[in-house]
Protein backbone atom coordinates (compact mmCIF):
# COMPACT_ATOMS: atom_id res chain seq x y z
CA UNK A 1 0.00 0.00 0.00
CA UNK A 2 1.33 3.22 -1.23
CA UNK A 3 1.89 5.82 1.80
CA UNK A 4 -0.01 8.72 1.92
CA UNK A 5 3.58 10.63 3.15
CA UNK A 6 6.15 8.16 1.68
CA UNK A 7 9.51 8.74 3.52
CA UNK A 8 12.14 9.34 1.48
CA UNK A 9 16.10 8.54 1.52
CA UNK A 10 18.30 10.93 -0.55
CA UNK A 11 22.22 11.07 -0.94
CA UNK A 12 23.79 13.72 -1.89
CA UNK A 13 21.43 16.05 -0.68
CA UNK A 14 23.92 18.99 0.39
CA UNK A 15 23.75 20.55 -3.40
CA UNK A 16 22.56 19.72 -6.55
CA UNK A 17 19.89 16.70 -7.81
CA UNK A 18 19.75 15.96 -4.25
CA UNK A 19 19.04 19.22 -2.77
CA UNK A 20 16.22 19.97 -5.57
CA UNK A 21 14.74 16.33 -5.39
CA UNK A 22 14.87 17.51 -1.02
CA UNK A 23 12.56 20.82 -1.94
CA UNK A 24 10.32 19.39 -4.77
CA UNK A 25 9.48 16.13 -3.08
CA UNK A 26 9.15 17.87 1.11
CA UNK A 27 6.51 20.29 -1.19
CA UNK A 28 4.74 17.45 -2.50
CA UNK A 29 4.51 16.42 1.49
CA UNK A 30 7.23 13.48 1.57
CA UNK A 31 9.27 13.26 4.64
CA UNK A 32 12.68 13.18 4.31
CA UNK A 33 16.22 11.94 5.03
CA UNK A 34 18.71 13.96 4.16
CA UNK A 35 22.67 12.80 4.24
CA UNK A 36 26.02 14.07 2.42
CA UNK A 37 29.50 15.10 4.07
CA UNK A 38 28.69 18.79 4.56
CA UNK A 39 26.33 18.57 7.72
CA UNK A 40 25.78 22.11 7.79
CA UNK A 41 24.05 22.39 4.51
CA UNK A 42 21.76 19.35 5.40
CA UNK A 43 20.86 20.93 8.81
CA UNK A 44 19.92 24.48 7.19
CA UNK A 45 17.77 22.77 4.55
CA UNK A 46 16.01 20.51 7.35
CA UNK A 47 15.14 23.99 9.22
CA UNK A 48 13.96 25.54 6.38
CA UNK A 49 11.87 22.87 4.94
CA UNK A 50 10.26 21.77 7.99
CA UNK A 51 9.18 25.17 8.38
CA UNK A 52 8.17 25.67 4.89
CA UNK A 53 6.27 22.15 4.16
CA UNK A 54 5.36 20.83 7.92
CA UNK A 55 7.19 17.69 6.84
CA UNK A 56 9.31 15.57 9.38
CA UNK A 57 13.36 16.31 8.00
CA UNK A 58 16.02 14.14 9.57
CA UNK A 59 20.00 15.51 8.25
CA UNK A 60 22.73 13.38 8.94
CA UNK A 61 26.28 12.95 7.94
CA UNK A 62 27.25 10.24 5.67
CA UNK A 63 30.41 9.10 3.91
CA UNK A 64 28.76 6.97 1.49
CA UNK A 65 32.52 5.48 0.39
CA UNK A 66 31.97 4.13 4.41
CA UNK A 67 30.13 1.07 5.06
CA UNK A 68 29.61 1.64 8.77
CA UNK A 69 29.01 5.33 8.25
CA UNK A 70 26.46 4.30 6.03
CA UNK A 71 24.80 1.56 7.81
CA UNK A 72 24.67 4.44 10.77
CA UNK A 73 23.15 6.63 8.72
CA UNK A 74 20.25 4.68 7.32
CA UNK A 75 19.39 2.67 10.43
CA UNK A 76 19.55 6.44 12.40
CA UNK A 77 16.88 8.09 9.56
CA UNK A 78 14.82 4.71 10.02
CA UNK A 79 14.55 5.22 13.45
CA UNK A 80 13.81 9.04 13.70
CA UNK A 81 11.23 8.93 10.81
CA UNK A 82 9.61 5.45 11.67
CA UNK A 83 10.50 3.84 8.52
CA UNK A 84 11.83 4.42 5.04
CA UNK A 85 9.85 3.92 1.12
CA UNK A 86 11.98 5.70 -1.40
CA UNK A 87 15.78 5.02 -1.36
CA UNK A 88 17.28 7.72 -3.62
CA UNK A 89 21.41 7.07 -4.50
CA UNK A 90 21.99 9.59 -6.03
CA UNK A 91 25.67 10.29 -4.01
CA UNK A 92 28.16 10.77 -6.75
CA UNK A 93 30.68 12.51 -8.65
CA UNK A 94 33.33 12.98 -11.39
CA UNK A 95 37.00 13.57 -10.87
CA UNK A 96 39.26 14.77 -13.20
CA UNK A 97 39.07 14.90 -17.00
CA UNK A 98 42.32 11.96 -17.39
CA UNK A 99 42.88 10.00 -20.13
CA UNK A 100 42.82 6.41 -18.69
CA UNK A 101 46.51 6.01 -18.47
CA UNK A 102 47.33 9.02 -16.40
CA UNK A 103 43.97 8.55 -14.00
CA UNK A 104 45.88 8.85 -10.48
CA UNK A 105 44.72 6.49 -7.76
CA UNK A 106 43.24 9.41 -5.75
CA UNK A 107 40.72 9.73 -8.48
CA UNK A 108 40.00 6.06 -9.48
CA UNK A 109 39.18 5.61 -6.04
CA UNK A 110 36.99 8.68 -5.72
CA UNK A 111 34.60 7.89 -8.35
CA UNK A 112 34.91 4.06 -8.12
CA UNK A 113 34.02 4.03 -4.28
CA UNK A 114 31.36 6.70 -4.79
CA UNK A 115 29.52 5.91 -7.84
CA UNK A 116 29.25 2.68 -7.35
CA UNK A 117 30.31 1.05 -3.82
CA UNK A 118 28.53 4.02 -2.38
CA UNK A 119 25.31 2.85 -4.34
CA UNK A 120 26.02 -0.84 -3.28
CA UNK A 121 26.05 0.04 0.17
CA UNK A 122 22.98 2.78 0.49
CA UNK A 123 20.64 0.12 -1.06
CA UNK A 124 21.98 -3.04 0.64
CA UNK A 125 21.31 -0.66 3.90
CA UNK A 126 18.44 0.74 3.17
CA UNK A 127 16.07 -2.28 0.99
CA UNK A 128 15.18 -4.13 4.50
CA UNK A 129 13.08 -1.25 5.55
CA UNK A 130 11.16 -0.47 2.19
CA UNK A 131 10.86 -4.25 2.59
CA UNK A 132 9.71 -4.39 5.77
CA UNK A 133 7.01 -1.31 4.40
CA UNK A 134 5.92 -3.72 1.59
CA UNK A 135 5.97 -0.72 -0.78
CA UNK A 136 9.27 1.11 -2.09
CA UNK A 137 11.16 2.64 -5.41
CA UNK A 138 14.63 3.43 -5.40
CA UNK A 139 16.21 5.27 -7.47
CA UNK A 140 19.46 5.34 -9.11
CA UNK A 141 21.36 8.51 -10.80
CA UNK A 142 23.34 7.41 -13.95
CA UNK A 143 23.97 9.55 -16.72
CA UNK A 144 24.55 10.04 -20.44
CA UNK A 145 28.18 8.97 -19.36
CA UNK A 146 26.35 5.37 -18.52
CA UNK A 147 25.34 5.15 -22.14
CA UNK A 148 27.84 6.99 -24.34
CA UNK A 149 31.28 7.06 -23.45
CA UNK A 150 33.80 9.92 -23.85
CA UNK A 151 37.66 11.07 -24.20
CA UNK A 152 38.75 11.76 -20.60
CA UNK A 153 35.92 10.25 -18.96
CA UNK A 154 36.71 6.71 -19.15
CA UNK A 155 36.74 6.02 -15.45
CA UNK A 156 33.70 7.98 -14.90
CA UNK A 157 31.71 6.15 -17.73
CA UNK A 158 32.63 3.40 -15.99
CA UNK A 159 30.64 3.98 -13.05
CA UNK A 160 28.05 5.13 -14.62
CA UNK A 161 27.80 2.00 -16.62
CA UNK A 162 27.96 0.02 -13.89
CA UNK A 163 25.05 2.04 -12.30
CA UNK A 164 23.26 0.98 -15.13
CA UNK A 165 23.79 -2.55 -14.92
CA UNK A 166 23.25 -1.81 -11.28
CA UNK A 167 19.70 -0.76 -11.55
CA UNK A 168 19.10 -3.97 -14.21
CA UNK A 169 20.38 -6.71 -11.91
CA UNK A 170 18.20 -4.98 -8.61
CA UNK A 171 15.12 -4.83 -11.32
CA UNK A 172 15.66 -8.33 -11.57
CA UNK A 173 16.28 -8.92 -8.17
CA UNK A 174 13.00 -8.04 -6.43
CA UNK A 175 10.89 -8.54 -9.08
CA UNK A 176 7.75 -9.70 -7.75
CA UNK A 177 7.71 -7.19 -4.44
CA UNK A 178 6.53 -4.01 -4.37
CA UNK A 179 9.20 -2.02 -5.41
CA UNK A 180 10.10 -0.56 -8.25
CA UNK A 181 13.51 0.58 -9.53
CA UNK A 182 14.19 3.24 -11.99
CA UNK A 183 17.32 4.56 -13.33
CA UNK A 184 16.92 8.74 -13.92
CA UNK A 185 20.03 9.43 -16.52
CA UNK A 186 20.90 13.03 -16.74
CA UNK A 187 23.16 14.67 -19.32
CA UNK A 188 24.94 18.05 -18.91
CA UNK A 189 23.17 20.00 -15.80
CA UNK A 190 24.68 22.53 -14.36
CA UNK A 191 25.01 22.32 -10.26
CA UNK A 192 28.19 21.55 -8.46
CA UNK A 193 29.61 18.87 -10.76
CA UNK A 194 31.92 20.33 -12.28
CA UNK A 195 33.20 22.49 -10.45
CA UNK A 196 34.29 19.35 -8.37
CA UNK A 197 35.69 17.45 -11.39
CA UNK A 198 37.71 20.35 -12.71
CA UNK A 199 38.63 22.12 -9.27
CA UNK A 200 37.76 25.78 -10.52
CA UNK A 201 34.81 27.79 -10.85
CA UNK A 202 35.95 29.60 -13.75
CA UNK A 203 36.63 26.17 -15.71
CA UNK A 204 32.99 25.12 -14.63
CA UNK A 205 31.81 28.72 -15.72
CA UNK A 206 33.32 27.80 -18.99
CA UNK A 207 31.45 24.37 -19.40
CA UNK A 208 28.06 25.58 -19.55
CA UNK A 209 29.09 28.94 -21.87
CA UNK A 210 26.72 29.34 -24.45
CA UNK A 211 24.26 26.11 -23.68
CA UNK A 212 21.05 26.21 -22.09
CA UNK A 213 21.33 22.99 -19.26
CA UNK A 214 19.68 21.46 -17.36
CA UNK A 215 18.83 22.70 -14.13
CA UNK A 216 18.99 20.47 -10.77
CA UNK A 217 14.84 21.10 -10.98
CA UNK A 218 14.75 19.41 -14.12
CA UNK A 219 16.20 16.30 -12.55
CA UNK A 220 14.16 16.44 -9.63
CA UNK A 221 11.08 16.59 -11.66
CA UNK A 222 11.82 13.28 -13.65
CA UNK A 223 12.25 11.52 -10.40
CA UNK A 224 8.91 13.17 -9.00
CA UNK A 225 7.19 12.04 -11.84
CA UNK A 226 8.41 8.11 -11.71
CA UNK A 227 7.57 7.79 -8.01
CA UNK A 228 4.22 9.75 -8.71
CA UNK A 229 2.97 7.37 -11.35
CA UNK A 230 0.33 4.52 -9.86
CA UNK A 231 2.04 1.67 -8.55
CA UNK A 232 2.04 -0.32 -11.74
CA UNK A 233 3.96 1.34 -13.41
CA UNK A 234 7.71 1.54 -13.75
CA UNK A 235 10.15 3.47 -15.55
CA UNK A 236 13.10 1.64 -15.79
CA UNK A 237 15.52 4.06 -17.09
CA UNK A 238 14.56 8.15 -17.76
CA UNK A 239 17.74 9.02 -20.37
CA UNK A 240 16.86 12.91 -20.10
CA UNK A 241 19.26 15.90 -21.57
CA UNK A 242 18.93 19.77 -22.49
CA UNK A 243 17.70 20.75 -25.90
CA UNK A 244 21.41 22.11 -26.85
CA UNK A 245 22.68 18.71 -26.17
CA UNK A 246 21.98 16.13 -29.23
CA UNK A 247 24.80 13.53 -27.74
CA UNK A 248 27.47 13.45 -25.80
CA UNK A 249 29.38 15.08 -28.81
CA UNK A 250 27.07 17.22 -30.31
CA UNK A 251 26.26 20.38 -28.37
CA UNK A 252 24.70 23.44 -29.44
CA UNK A 253 26.76 27.02 -28.19
CA UNK A 254 25.42 29.71 -28.84
CA UNK A 255 28.39 33.03 -29.92
N1 LIG B 1 25.53 17.58 -13.15
C1 LIG B 1 25.64 16.76 -14.17
O1 LIG B 1 25.96 17.18 -15.31
C2 LIG B 1 25.33 15.30 -13.99
C3 LIG B 1 24.92 14.58 -15.12
C4 LIG B 1 24.62 13.23 -14.97
C5 LIG B 1 24.70 12.63 -13.74
N2 LIG B 1 25.10 13.34 -12.65
C6 LIG B 1 25.15 12.62 -11.38
O2 LIG B 1 24.21 13.21 -10.50
C7 LIG B 1 24.57 12.96 -9.15
C8 LIG B 1 24.49 14.26 -8.36
O3 LIG B 1 25.42 15.17 -8.89
P1 LIG B 1 25.16 16.74 -8.99
O4 LIG B 1 25.21 17.11 -10.42
O5 LIG B 1 23.99 17.13 -8.19
O6 LIG B 1 26.54 17.29 -8.34
P2 LIG B 1 26.85 18.08 -7.00
O7 LIG B 1 26.09 19.37 -6.97
O8 LIG B 1 28.33 18.13 -6.91
O9 LIG B 1 26.27 17.12 -5.86
C9 LIG B 1 26.90 15.92 -5.49
C10 LIG B 1 26.40 15.49 -4.13
O10 LIG B 1 27.01 14.23 -3.78
C11 LIG B 1 27.51 14.33 -2.46
N3 LIG B 1 28.63 13.42 -2.27
C12 LIG B 1 29.75 13.30 -3.03
N4 LIG B 1 30.57 12.37 -2.50
C13 LIG B 1 29.95 11.89 -1.39
C14 LIG B 1 30.28 10.92 -0.41
N5 LIG B 1 31.45 10.23 -0.45
N6 LIG B 1 29.41 10.68 0.59
C15 LIG B 1 28.23 11.36 0.66
N7 LIG B 1 27.87 12.29 -0.23
C16 LIG B 1 28.71 12.55 -1.24
C17 LIG B 1 27.89 15.80 -2.29
O11 LIG B 1 27.84 16.18 -0.92
P3 LIG B 1 29.07 16.40 0.08
O12 LIG B 1 30.21 16.96 -0.74
O13 LIG B 1 28.52 17.37 1.08
O14 LIG B 1 29.35 15.06 0.65
C18 LIG B 1 26.75 16.48 -3.04
O15 LIG B 1 25.64 16.64 -2.19
C19 LIG B 1 25.95 12.32 -9.20
O16 LIG B 1 25.81 10.92 -9.06
C20 LIG B 1 26.45 12.67 -10.60
O17 LIG B 1 27.38 11.72 -11.08
C21 LIG B 1 25.40 14.67 -12.74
Amino acid sequence: MRPEHPIVLITGASSGFGEAMARLLAAQGCHLALGARRLDRLEALATELTQAHGVKVFAGQVDTRDTASVNAFVAAAAGSLGGLHVLIANAGLASGTFKMWETPDEDLEAMMRTNVEGVVKTIRAGLPHLRKAGWGHIFFIGSTAGHQPYEGGSVYCASKFGVKAMAHSLRLEVNGEQIRVTSVDPGMAETEFSNVRLKSDDKAKAVYQGVQPLKAYDVAECVRWCLMLPDHVNIDEMLVKCTDQASVHKLHRRA
